[in-house]
């Protein structure tokens, strides 16, 4: 690369983002465009009132309005913009003003890299929520994860229906046939296969694993769960399908939908009488009360939900009162939040694919943009490496033997997700405003990585820890509604999490062992990291989990079915007042949750409309 070139190529694409962020200024090719807003005003009614277009949010509002109901979505942010569907744009999003970037607590025991020990703790602020900023991977999780909840109406084969009714599978000819009753081709959200990223790592990773006895596994989302697999995402067309995307542009939906955008919920409005009667907003600053003839609906996901929550009276007590906010219930809102976690490995890969990584097009590219801008076609519209995934408990992979074994029921229960990515040689160095922004290390790792990255290009590997141990909170740092939440992530307070991680390496550095990266002389990136001098082997990497920890945005539970909410997702002891998103989820399915989180959305409709 022609280190002269880069700075106006790099000129050009952020204006290029700049100039449409905001903005949308292409069609879809296959989807209509998103709905205009309109301007709320004091006083004004609905029968429906959601707060948060979001995964779950957009989905319960949605199919409110196509069964002809009067209802308003309210979101804080507005269109998401062009990057948002440019699937190998996706790593630029985190950090954006489409980023919610909220601020995290230090344990001290986690992220010791990150910048002031704050772990980064991204969410998608603009119509589609965190669907429309995520890696677009489709994993459902594991039938056990619902089944494991003992609530009456929350098994798995509760739950499938909703899956499988909104899901719009556009190769269900590229997979076995024994899939076909997990799958649906008729929903809303459209998912699919990525566009092939031509990088040699995408076929060598798979065989690296296979070598370790993963099963090559053709569908996580069927029989089993087990092994590694080129996975479906929320795609179609070449870009990505946010729920914004899937739900809002339908026609049916937008004439009877009316949507406020750039519009922040500040609380319930809740009567003596413990029912919900409407919702406070700021709106281009002024304040403004709205009102739900029927019902308010919460879907502002993990960190807005139980903010709105306990800014309305609804949380623990004790945190109430020191903000002096009226009690009118006291319910474990925030206290219970789990997050899959990972250590970021980095392993130091030496080949000449780099001209075909999406990102590196993205950056010194024009050629790429262009071709995704005119036919939504070529690297651009892959995930890189990220459809590569495997998944394994790791009670079932014999350390000795260097195999994974099927011994008990429970190796099909997932403990570890293996998430990839691809960064090539010099992208750190160009990049390194958006790399510093998105992953937020400090100075000392993020040179080291710069350095490195000059010489070698990186898999970038996340070991994902399914069932966390840790537990986290969300609770409020003031009364004031625009002051963002107190987030205490607490990563790593359990030591059985970071064991996890280090077994995690300990496979990675098996695979480093099988052929196709012995052949390439990949190795694992040993950072010099200060506090983990002089440590070897697995204490080192034990060192090394608690600095380089890093999320995949997955938190749940803040307002958990169960705890906060009963079995039809109202909150107790409130009146006409519901929650739907990732907020409701008790548990971590052993996947990535958005698919989860739709699904409770679709499941609140059905809740709303069957009395109707
Ligand atoms: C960077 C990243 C990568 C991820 N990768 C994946 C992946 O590959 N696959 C996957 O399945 N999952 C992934 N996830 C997780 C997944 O996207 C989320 O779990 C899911 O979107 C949660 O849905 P939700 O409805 O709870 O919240 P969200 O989708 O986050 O939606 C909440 C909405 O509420 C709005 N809101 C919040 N507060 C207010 C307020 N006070 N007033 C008005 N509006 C408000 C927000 O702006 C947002 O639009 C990722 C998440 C992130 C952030
Ligand atoms: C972490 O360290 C900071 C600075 O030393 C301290 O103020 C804070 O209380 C510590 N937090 C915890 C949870 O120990
Ligand atoms: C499931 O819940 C029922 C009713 O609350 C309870 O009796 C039972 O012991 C629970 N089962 C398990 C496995 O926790
Ligand atoms: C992209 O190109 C490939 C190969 O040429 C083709 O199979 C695929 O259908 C194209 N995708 C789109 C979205 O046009
Ligand atoms: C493991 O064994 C069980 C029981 O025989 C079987 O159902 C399952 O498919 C096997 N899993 C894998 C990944 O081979
Ligand atoms: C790997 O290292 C060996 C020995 O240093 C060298 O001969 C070989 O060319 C290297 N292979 C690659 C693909 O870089
Ligand atoms: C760590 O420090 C050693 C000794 O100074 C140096 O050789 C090595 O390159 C450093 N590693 C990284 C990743 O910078």
């Amino acid at each position: 690369m022609g280190n002269c070139k880069v700075p106006l190529t790099w000129l050009v694409i952020n204006i290029f983002f700049i100039l449409s962020e905001g903005k949308d200024p292409l069609p879809g090719l296959e989807l209509g465009t998103l709905p205009l807003g309109i301007v709320p005003f004091n006083g004004q009614e609905f029968d429906y009132i959601v707060v948060g277009a979001g995964a779950a949010g957009t989905a319960v509002a949605s199919r409110l309005a196509m069964a002809g109901e009067d209802v308003l979505l309210i979101e804080a942010g507005g269109n998401p913009t062009l990057a948002t569907r440019i699937p190998g744009a996706t790593m630029t999003l985190m950090g954006s003003r489409l980023d919610w970037n909220y601020k995290t607590i230090p344990n001290n025991v986690s992220c010791l890299s990150s910048i002031d020990r704050q772990c980064r703790f991204s969410r998608g602020k603009c119509l589609g929520g965190s669907t429309s900023i995520n890696y677009m991977m489709y994993t459902r999780g594991n039938p056990n994860d619902f089944d494991r909840l003992n609530i009456t109406g929350w098994t798995w084969e509760d739950m499938k229906p909703y899956f499988l009714k909104y899901e719009g599978l556009e190769d269900l000819d590229r997979l076995p046939l024994s899939s076909k009753p997990y799958h649906n081709t008729e929903g809303l959200v459209h998912v699919g296969f990525f566009e092939d990223p031509k990088n040699d790592w995408h076929e060598k990773i798979i065989q690296g694993y296979n070598s370790l006895n993963f099963p090559y596994n053709e569908d996580i989302n069927a029989l089993s769960q087990i092994g590694v697999s080129v996975i479906l995402g929320y795609v179609s067309g070449g870009e990505r399908v946010s729920t914004a995307r899937a739900y809002l542009t339908r026609k049916d939906v937008k004439k009877n939908l009316k949507l406020a955008k750039n519009t922040f919920c500040t609380g319930v409005i809740i009567d003596q009488n413990r029912v919900a009667k409407g919702v406070t907003v700021k709106f281009l600053g002024s304040s403004l009360s709205l009102k739900a003839r029927k019902e308010v609906i919460l879907s502002a996901g993990s960190i807005g939900t139980p903010q709105i929550l306990m800014l309305s009276g609804i949380g623990p007590a004790d945190h109430l009162r020191h903000f002096e906010i009226p009690v009118r219930i006291n319910l474990n809102v925030g206290g219970d939040m789990s997050d899959h976690v990972l250590p970021l490995l980095f392993i130091k890969v030496d080949s000449d694919v780099e001209k075909h990584s999406a990102l590196y097009n993205l950056v010194t590219q024009g050629a790429a943009r262009a071709k995704w801008l005119t036919t939504h076609n070529g690297s651009l519209a892959s995930n890189g490496l990220t459809d590569v995934t495997a998944f394994v408990n790791t009670k079932c992979y014999d350390f000795y033997k260097k195999r994974l074994a099927n011994t008990s029921a429970e190796c099909e229960l997932p403990t570890l997700q293996f998430i990839h990515a691809f960064i090539p040689r010099s992208l750190l160095n160009v990049g390194r405003r958006f790399i510093s922004r998105g992953l937020q290390f400090n100075n000392d790792v993020l040179d080291q990585l710069v350095e490195t990255n000059k010489k070698y290009a990186f898999i970038v590997t996340s070991p994902v820890v399914l069932q966390p141990a840790s537990r986290g909170t969300v609770r409020l740092a003031s009364a004031n509604p625009l002051v963002a939440p107190a987030i205490t992530p607490n990563y790593l307070q359990s030591d059985a999490d970071v064991n996890e991680m280090v077994r995690s390496i300990n496979i990675i550095e098996d695979i480093l062992e099988t052929p196709p990266f012995k052949q390439q002389n990949a190795s694992l990136l040993r950072l010099n990291l200060s506090g983990c001098k002089d440590l070897d082997g697995n204490e080192y990497w034990q060192c090394y989990s608690r600095h380089m920890t890093f999320s995949v945005y997955h938190a749940v539970g803040t307002a958990a079915l169960g705890k906060v909410l009963d079995e039809e997702l109202r909150v107790i002891g409130i009146k006409n007042l519901r929650v739907a998103d990732a907020s409701a989820v008790p548990y971590l399915p052993r996947g990535n949750t958005a698919a989860t989180a739709i699904a409770y959305g679709e499941r609140l409709a059905d809740f709303l409309l069957k009395f109707k």
